[in-house]
């Protein structure tokens, strides 16, 4: 069985982080997005993983990402020229996939579960496509799909105005080669993209086997800041491990599960985690709250954050305010000579310049 990993999404839905670099690699807990994904493929034995990316970000994202070996697999990439759907990205990946039945994972959607136990029963129920669900309150934002009581598939509608049910369809699919006949007979759809829900309505339509299983664990499509902010809160609630500190720490607090990288320095600061701080960052008189990821080279001086997301590079200097729920872009610089607002939200994209005066 083989991976596919859809990266060719342009991450409109997170500008202006997303005008200069691809949405898959913006870091959850410090870590590319789609880095979780081929982690997840890794971990259920698929090591043969091709990777569809855009034009304007896919060099990115192979240099970032490697020929897989850092992940033990193998990383063919795919260039897909247009934004023309899902299913389109599946036809451009037609001559990697070989017929072989794949698992199409899409490169912005991060899943709890472990996929072993979806290959097994796609597999050993033989099936034409297996489909996970989760229950969510907003099910107009997804694919929906309506499902017998022993999990076959019945309708699928893509963003439905009026949706059947409340089951939203999560980025991973597990499909047989029947996928190609059926993406051969649909149209564009009104959005002008060539629409995965539609091929496997066409499935559904033509007498394949399609079924659906439920998720038990979280499922976060990072499309957004908040859902970005969302993951980074889940991941450090259930994954981050507590690390002894090994950094130069004067007169500073450190306190729960907090990870911090090589060669970073932590002056007179609080550290309440979880919250996970990459290499070579500078923390002078700060407090740094729960739910904080700060990536590497980051400077933090006379600062206070929590349930944020810091880029690479970023300079955050002298906010007499607590920073709340923010992404900030990589080598911004904000810093003010404001006394005290009471809270500052931010979403600030690479290289920006913020002073508060
Ligand atoms: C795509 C699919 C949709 C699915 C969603 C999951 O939507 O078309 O059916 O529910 O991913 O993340 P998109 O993110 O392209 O709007």
């Amino acid at each position: 069985m083989k991976a596919l990993i859809l990266s060719g999404g342009r991450g409109t839905r997170l500008r202006p982080i997303t005008y200069t670099g691809a949405k898959q690699l913006v870091p959850v807990m410090n870590k590319p997005i789609l880095w979780y994904g081929i982690e997840s493929l890794v971990a259920a034995g698929l090591t043969d993983i091709g990777i569809i990316i855009n034009p304007e970000t896919g060099e990115e994202i192979c240099t970032k990402t490697g020929d897989g070996s850092r992940f033990g697999a193998k990383i063919t990439y795919i260039l897909q020229t247009e934004p023309a759907g899902l299913a389109h990205a599946v036809k451009t990946a037609e001559a990697f996939l070989n017929n072989n039945p794949f698992v199409m994972y899409l490169g912005d959607n991060l899943v709890q579960d472990r996929l072993d136990t979806f290959i097994y029963q796609f597999n050993s129920e033989c099936l034409d496509a297996l489909l996970l669900l989760k229950q969510v309150p907003n099910p107009s934002a997804f694919g929906v799909a309506q499902v017998t009581a022993d999990g076959n598939v019945t309708t699928l509608v893509e963003k439905p105005k009026h949706p059947k049910s409340n089951l939203a369809l999560v980025g991973v699919y597990l499909f047989s080669p029947a996928i190609y006949g059926a993406i051969a007979k649909i149209s564009p759809s009104s959005r002008g993209e060539l629409e995965i829900t539609d091929a496997i309505q066409q499935l559904i339509l033509d007498g394949k086997y399609v079924k659906a299983n439920e998720l038990e664990g979280w499922w976060l499509d990072t499309g957004k800041k908040d859902d970005l902010l969302e993951a980074n809160r889940m991941l450090l609630d259930t994954s981050l491990v507590k690390m002894p500190i090994k950094v130069e720490g004067r007169d500073s607090q450190i306190s729960g599960r907090v990870q911090i990288g090589s060669g970073t320095t932590i002056v007179k600061s609080v550290i309440r985690g979880p919250v996970v701080i990459g290499h070579n960052c500078r923390i002078e008189n700060c407090f740094i709250g729960p739910y904080s990821s700060i990536s590497d080279d980051v400077t933090l001086v006379g600062t206070e954050i929590d349930h944020s997301v810091v880029l690479q590079g970023a300079r955050i200097e002298d906010i007499n305010c607590r920073i709340v729920d923010s992404v900030i872009g990589q080598r911004a610089h904000i810093r003010t000579t404001l006394q005290r607002p009471k809270a500052l939200r931010f979403l600030v994209g690479d290289d920006s310049q913020i002073e508060l005066v």
